[in-house]
Order: structure tokens, then sequence, then C-alpha cells
């Protein structure tokens, strides 16, 4: 596991975006592995900077989001269809077409779950998957518990993701308490990780993950250590704390 330090969050945004863009160049045709969240939205602002300014071209770039929740409409702001779009596909020239965020309304659920990891395979395989980490040690939405999943599967949410959501919706009532979420297989498939984490509040669990002794189911996150190309970037706060 590599790691990079930088100074706040504009600098892991931009530290990130330089990566991903190293990878569009190195081929245009790359498949990223997107996520939602608070993290990455700075990352998204400088794509999108890079895009104006520098002509960094997406028209043939693939990208398949780690999860969504089950029960929201796709029109609502918080679900992460919406975010996708708010935050980065309306402003890049990024093919609709080749953009996949899981369906949290497909009829049947399991069997979309099982062609979302095809789709994957078929087109290739993830080059750069972007995760963010939460406070518990979830990666995507593979929560902290005895067993993980392998593949993109249907999870309930835990109390701590749903109190960690509620800061999105009017009341943590209103957190859905399904998704669907690509599974730790799913994540493990990609070729490079990237790792982001910033603020306080993550400087417990990236602790946790950069003593990298063991791994544990309780610590999602933790099976990062197997893979051999993760990048972990954080700021001073979440290295500190
Ligand atoms: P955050 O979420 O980026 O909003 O902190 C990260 C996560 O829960 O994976």
């Amino acid at each position: 596991m590599k790691l990079i330090v930088e100074k706040d969050y504009d600098g892991i945004s931009k530290k990130a975006a330089g990566i991903v863009k190293q990878q569009i160049e190195s081929n245009k045709s790359t498949i990223l592995g997107l996520a939602t969240g608070s993290t990455p939205v700075g990352m998204y602002k400088e794509l999108i900077r890079m895009h104006k300014e520098e002509g960094l071209d997406f028209s043939n770039v693939i990208s398949f989001n780690l999860d969504e929740y089950i029960g929201i409409d796709y029109e609502h702001p918080n679900s992460y269809h919406y975010f996708m779009k708010d935050n980065l596909f309306n402003h890049i020239n990024i093919d609709m077409n080749n953009t996949f965020v899981p369906d949290g309304k497909a009829k049947d659920l399991d069997n979309y779950c099982k062609q979302y990891d095809k789709l994957i395979e078929k087109k290739g395989g993830i080059d750069l998957q972007i995760l963010g980490i939460g406070e518990n040690g979830h990666i995507a939405f593979n929560e902290p518990d005895e067993e993980l999943n392998t593949g993109t599967s249907i999870i309930n949410l835990t109390e701590s993701t749903i109190k960690a959501n509620s800061r999105f919706f009017d009341s943590p009532g209103e957190v859905p308490k399904k998704a669907i979420t690509m599974g730790i297989g799913s994540i493990m498939k990609a070729k490079k990780i990237i790792l982001m984490a910033s603020g306080k509040k993550k400087a417990k669990v990236i602790k946790k993950l950069l003593e990298g002794k063991k791994i544990t189911t309780q610590l999602p996150a933790s099976m990062l250590l197997l893979h051999p190309d993760v990048t972990v970037i954080v700021d001073e706060e979440a290295y500190k704390g």
C-alpha cells in the first residue's frame, strides 16, 4: 500500500485528479470505478477544470459506480445517479451510454447484481478504482460484518452509516435502509485503486488501515492490504487526527 499525505482537502483532490488524468491520457478508453460521498467531490471539480481548461477528453472513458440506494428516485438529489450527473457527468464530455451506476430499481435485483459484475468484466475490467472510506471501515457499502460479499449485492446499511449519511437528508428516518453495492471481490479486481480520506473523523480508521497487520471482515477496507496496487491519499487531519 502506497501512502501519500497532502496538506489538506484541496491537496488530496488535486493529487487524485492528477492520477486520473494520467490514467486517461495513457489510455483514452480507460474504465474508471467511481465513488460518491463528500470525499471525491473536490477531485471531480478538478477533473471538470482539467476538461474545460486543459482539454482532458472523456469521450471514450467508461465508468462504473460503486453503489446506489434502494428505494430512492433517481431524480432525488440524494440518489447517486443524481450525484454523479450533478458533480461530474453533466460537466464533462463523457458519453452517458458509457456511464453505469447500479440500478437499485431493477426488477430482479439478484440477477441484476450478477449482470453488473459480468458487464464490468465484459468491458475489460476496471483500470482505476476511486474509493472513499467510512468511519467504520466500509468501502462502498460493504459494511463490517462476519462475512463480506464477493460480488455486487444487496445489503442492509448499518446504523452508523445511516447516521453518517443522514447529514444529506432531512432526518435519519429518510435515509434508505438498503443499498446495492459492488462487492469486495468486484473492487479487488480493479487493476489500480486509490483510496481517499479527509478530516479528523477518518483518522482512527486510517490509522487502523495503515497499521496493515491484519485483515478482518470487521474492517472491510483491510481487504485492500491484499491488493498489489493501492494508493492511499489522505490529508494531514486524516493522517494525524
Ligand atoms: P464520505 O463517505 O466521502 O462522505 O466521507 C465515504 C464513505 O462512506 O465511503
